[in-house]
């Protein structure tokens, strides 16, 4: 499988023809994420936030059972770079919930995958990487924004 990977110095632009490369760029992402990294990932209903999510968890945990947290909100993994956390913000209703739900903690030293993250307001950590999915075709596209120290070796 081939994916093409456009770089200039701050956006790398990725296509994904199929739902097999929307898996596989989470797994290459897994890569590069360390513990206290957060990614927001961006993209209307249906962009394929949650597949990559799946495909960046089966790649550190080696479980293949991800379901989406669009009701439980959050849901965590232990994964070989120690805990992740996957929520689907959409149906947050204030972005102080987030407290309760563990997520001010985890951002401090988990790995976390954020859907929907403008609905966590300023509970979103500043240093977020962008991760933008838009519809192309019968496909899509991906826009990894302002993580330049993982640009700089980024190939697929
Ligand atoms: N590159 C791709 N090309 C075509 N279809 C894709 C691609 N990536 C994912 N999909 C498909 O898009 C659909 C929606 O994916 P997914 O549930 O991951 O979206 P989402 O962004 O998490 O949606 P929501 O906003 O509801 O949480 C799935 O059927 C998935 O197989
Ligand atoms: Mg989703």
């Amino acid at each position: 499988m081939r994916i093409t990977a456009e770089v200039d110095s701050f956006l790398t632009q990725i296509t994904l023809l199929n739902e097999a490369q929307t898996l596989a760029l989470g797994a290459a992402l897994a890569a590069r994420l360390t513990a206290g990294d957060c990614l927001a990932l961006r993209g209307g209903l249906g962009a394929g936030k949650t597949t990559l999510a799946r495909g960046l968890i089966t790649a550190l945990s080696g479980e293949t059972d991800v379901p989406s947290p669009t009701y439980t909100l959050v849901q965590s993994y232990d994964t070989r770079k120690g805990e992740l956390w996957h929520g689907d913000m959409y149906r947050l209703e204030r972005p102080e919930d987030c407290v309760e739900l563990g997520l001010e903690d985890a951002f401090l030293d988990a790995i976390c995958l954020i859907e929907w993250p403008d609905k966590l307001g300023a509970f979103l950590p500043e240093t977020a990487i962008n991760l933008r999915i838009e519809f192309a075709g019968e496909g899509r596209v991906a826009q990894l924004e302002g993580a330049q120290h993982w640009i700089k070796d980024f190939s697929l």
